[in-house]
């Protein structure tokens, strides 16, 4: 059989997520809010194991990362020490024609305007703060003025202390976290890429002034490179873009940009930022506390470097689907033409790992036994039961990735076998189902 595999379109991408449940645009029965998405049942599934994926590579498996949890709204001076109350603007303009509203560094020209072709109808650029406002109890006043964060590493930076004491921990190590933050973006876009509501899953790692922090910043970007890797993100869309002095903030030695090349182009998907003492610095300047690290054996304090890993999780999930997307068109040796749509997930992303099918429905005994094994897997993988014409549920499992399938039918009762179908070779195998574990095991973990 020969195959051909094409390009996905966004558009593509946005059908398939919301014909299969993973990505449905938020309040959508209501006209939708720009910038904001809900995860449908395996869109859900398929992002918790993005985080998991993140969180056990980052926690789990190292004794120096510890996990944190923070809330979103924080004093609002956490907001003012870094810098964000002041400097988190866009610049924005308006077309005083159709009344759109841009980026400024988002359009090519300033002289027309892109969405209705009037020429010099721009107001002047304006700096926009991006944070998103509330109140915190029931005063709508200044005093009562709060905001939703806009990253989560502020949360981390302000408990330094209690967290390295409790935790008996020194530098080197890290804390990691993962939780929403929010940005009232200008211009939302491109699916769940620029959204105003979003996950990060941020890691500050905290080093020693001992003239070791380039190391441990390339070493996050070893590791991040070889995360990506491991969950088979095409290497050839994937680029580590090393930021220049220019383009970093002056205490930053060193900033690398993780970018995917998504259909429209390269878009960021994480910063891996060498952040010098600032973050803990400004917090110590402005609350008065010291949040230096006092070290027993030296007897002497310093404020610890800075290594962060920044990465969103709704940027990353969205390329674990945009990359395992392939619409493959197939000849098969009688010279038919085949078509069909296949998510190629790692089978630890994947939200469903393991089908399991009866081939009829009006057989109890089939639909018993189907059941029985699906039921005997599910406490060690994401299953799912169904049951009628083979060649639509195999093309539903396809479509939202599932590595095997495995189909009872007549000669099961019999041979105490069952068929085991490959997602991506579409190889089709007799496994007996006391096998069962063992092969799961080997192909999937
Ligand atoms: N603490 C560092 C920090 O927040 P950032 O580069 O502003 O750095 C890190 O954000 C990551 O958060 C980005 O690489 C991106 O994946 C994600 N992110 C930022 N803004 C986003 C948005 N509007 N929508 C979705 N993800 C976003």
């Amino acid at each position: 059989m020969e195959s051909t595999r094409e390009t996905v379109s966004m558009d593509e991408v946005t059908a398939l997520a919301k014909r299969r449940g993973f990505i449905f645009q938020s309040s959508e029965i209501y006209g939708g809010i720009g910038g904001f998405y809900d995860y449908g049942p395996l869109g859900a599934i398929l992002k918790r194991n993005v985080k998991n994926a993140w969180w056990r590579d980052t926690v789990e498996l190292r004794d120096d990362v510890v996990g944190f949890d923070s809330s979103i709204i924080m004093h609002p001076l956490t907001w003012k020490a870094s810098g964000h109350i002041d400097q988190f603007h866009d610049r924005m303009i308006d077309c005083k024609v159709c009344k759109h509203r841009f980026r400024a560094d988002h359009l090519k020209s300033l002289e027309q305007c892109p969405d209705c072709g009037s020429k010099n109808s721009f107001t002047e650029p304006r700096n926009f703060n991006l944070m998103m406002k509330t109140f915190v109890g029931p005063m709508e006043d200044t005093a009562s003025e709060a905001f939703l964060r806009p990253e989560t590493a502020q949360g981390i930076f302000v408990n330094f202390k209690n967290i390295y004491q409790t935790a008996r921990k020194r530098p080197p190590f890290g804390i990691a976290q993962i939780g929403k933050s929010f940005r009232n973006e200008i211009t939302p876009g491109n699916f769940t890429f620029r959204v105003r509501e979003f996950e990060q899953a941020e890691l500050e790692y905290f080093v020693p002034d001992d003239g070791n922090d380039l190391e441990v910043f390339k070493d996050w970007v070893e590791r991040r490179k070889q995360w990506y890797a491991n969950y088979g993100v095409k290497p050839d869309k994937l680029r580590f873009y090393e930021l220049t002095p220019e383009e970093r903030p002056h205490y930053a030695k060193a900033g690398i940009d993780v970018e995917y090349l998504f259909p429209w182009g390269w878009g960021e998907l994480e910063s891996i930022a060498h952040r010098g003492t600032y973050d803990l610095d400004a917090h110590m300047q402005l609350s008065g506390k010291d949040l230096q690290f006092f070290d027993e054996g030296s007897k002497k304090k310093y404020t610890p470097i800075l290594v962060e890993s920044s990465a969103g999780m709704d940027r990353t999930t969205l390329t674990f689907l945009i990359d395992a997307y392939e619409k493959e068109r197939s000849t098969d040796p009688n010279g038919k033409e085949t078509e069909r749509v296949v998510l190629h997930f790692h089978p630890h992303i994947a939200p469903v790992q393991v089908a399991v099918f009866s081939l009829a429905r009006n057989k109890p005994e089939l639909v018993q036994q189907a059941r029985a094994i699906e039921e005997k897997l599910r406490p060690n993988y994401r299953t799912q039961y169904d049951e009628g014409n083979i060649g639509q549920l195999y093309r539903r499992q396809d479509e939202i990735g599932t590595p095997f399938c495995l189909t009872v039918d007549y000669d099961t009762l019999q041979d105490r076998a069952v068929t085991v179908r490959d997602r991506d070779s579409m190889r089709q195998d007799r496994i007996a189902i006391d096998a069962l574990a063992g092969f799961l095991r080997e192909k999937i973990g």
